[in-house]
């Protein structure tokens, strides 16, 4: 028999490994959005502090640079893989995807990367043993790199939500997955929001620089709260166009009704950051070192935490270029690439025959392993999406059922998954058409987990 190229299910309790996923991207999205945003900042200082002749200006790029290298090169570097591990695990056919159609923007990547690593080494540590003309250019590198960086990442990541455009699955081209209508959007989405984040990390150093020089530290955090307002600002407006880019799915997933509160959280969070940068510039002297670090953290849990989680969640049902599903089968055909939809053969044969990581005595349903066959197919075939604890946070499954399908029992289940996700009825979820008997394995097992 056939099997499917399908790799073992990495099952995390309760949390999903979509939300481990998120945790360790708000963490790399921290650094790494900051390292990018202080390459801006630093050019724009550095030409600042070169063309009016400010020492002082390079003091305090030493200072940031130091906190930069802990803060963003050290978790960021740390995170970056971790991203890899997590997704690997998580999503293994996401992650191949992914590299099979852009390998060579990922290695062009590392190069930018790899320059801005050293770069940001030089800047620190040779800023008072160059002369500082050398200095600005070296900056001007350093910018050039962490945008590159940024503009390559992004590609990737925006064909994850989808090509965004249909060329790509007839071509398979990599400019075709690369270049899709929500690529600049997104991109400059970002880039707004590293300039806001330079600016917040930019007030914590200035702010503890009140002591050795109270009128550079006023002044400092000034600009960085202009800077920060700026950034803002831009986010705001590339966040609004990149909504209206996204695809049908996406938007459905949006406009669920446990999706709501998030457009609210995100303009409360927009008035409370513009009345914070707001006092940065008008009020300067109030920005303590204590506020700067709190902010720093309120911007992280409430802003990029939900962001990311929201950005992870509207892709469903797909992980990748709308052609992988998130528990990792193949969606459709993309005859560019000489990739098979999978979701007939699991139509006709069932995960029992084609899945290479059943055990062999859970091949043939028996009434004693019914139950265990049942929970098997509910992991592969649902938990990417949903924990199956009764207790669970992520889209618990038993309380899903529980609360929106009209009985509690193995028939009312059996009857939904045939008639609803197996016919791709919603589009927030995968079709997943599978044989009689294996529904019933899955809806009995289910059955015994709703309260
Ligand atoms: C790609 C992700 C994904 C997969 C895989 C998935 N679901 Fe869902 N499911 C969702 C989303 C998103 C919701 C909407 C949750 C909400 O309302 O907040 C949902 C909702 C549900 C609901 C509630 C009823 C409804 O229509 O909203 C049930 C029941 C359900 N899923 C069962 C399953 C079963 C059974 C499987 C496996 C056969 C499965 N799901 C696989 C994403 C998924």
């Amino acid at each position: 028999m056939e099997m499917l190229g399908l790799y073992p299910v990495f099952y995390v309790p309760n949390f999903g490994s979509a939300w481990l996923m998120g945790l360790t991207g708000t963490i790399h999205i921290l650094a790494s959005h900051t390292s990018v945003g202080a390459g801006m900042l630093f050019a724009f200082l550095a030409h600042k502090a070169y063309k009016e002749d400010r020492p002082e200006l390079y003091d305090y790029m030493k200072r940031y640079g130091m906190f930069l290298l802990i803060f963003s090169y050290v978790i960021g570097s740390i995170t970056g893989p971790g991203i890899w591990y997590t997704a690997t695990a998580a999503s293994p056919r996401g992650i191949s995807a992914l590299i099979h159609n852009f390998v060579w923007v990922w290695a062009t990547e590392w190069v930018f990367f790899i320059y801005e690593v050293i770069g940001v080494f030089a800047l620190v540590y040779f800023i008072d043993k160059i002369d500082r003309k050398t200095h600005l250019k070296l900056t001007y590198t350093f910018a050039i790199a962490s945008v590159g960086t940024l503009a390559l990442i992004i590609g990737i990541i925006s064909f994850m939500m989808w090509p965004g455009n249909d060329a790509f699955y007839n071509t398979g081209s990599a400019s075709d997955a690369f270049f899709g209508m929500n690529t600049f959007p997104h991109m400059f989405l970002r880039i707004g929001f590293m300039i806001m984040m330079s600016g917040i990390i930019g007030m914590i150093i200035s702010s503890a620089m009140k002591k050795d020089n109270a009128a550079l530290s006023k002044e400092l955090t000034q600009k960085m709260g202009i800077v920060s307002l700026l950034g803002g600002f831009v986010t705001m407006f590339f966040f609004m166009w990149y909504i209206m880019t996204l695809p049908a799915n996406a938007s459905a997933i949006l406009a669920l009704p446990s999706n709501s509160g998030i457009i609210l959280q995100r303009i409360i969070l927009a008035i409370l950051f513009s009345v914070y940068f707001l006092v940065a510039i008008f009020k300067p002297q109030w920005i303590s070192r204590t506020l700067a670090i709190v902010m720093l953290f309120v911007i992280g849990i409430s802003g990029v935490w939900p962001g990311e989680k929201l950005r992870e969640s509207m892709r469903k049902p797909y992980v990748a270029g709308q052609y992988i599903y998130s528990n990792n089968i193949i969606a459709r055909d993309v005859p560019g690439k000489g990739i098979k939809s999978e979701v007939p053969i699991l139509a006709a044969k069932g995960f029992l025959k084609v899945d290479p990581w059943v055990p062999e005595r859970l091949r043939t349903i028996t009434p004693e392993n019914k139950l265990e066959v049942g929970e098997m197919l509910t992991k592969r075939a649902c938990s990417n999406c949903h924990s199956l604890e009764t207790n669970g946070k992520y889209r618990p499954m038993a309380t899903l059922i529980a609360t929106k399908l009209p009985g509690k029992d193995a028939a009312t289940i059996n009857n939904y998954m045939k008639n609803v996700i197996g016919t791709g009825a919603v589009s927030y979820m995968p079709k997943i058409a599978l044989p009689d008997e294996e529904y019933d394995a899955m809806a009995a097992w289910m059955a015994t987990q709703v309260k």
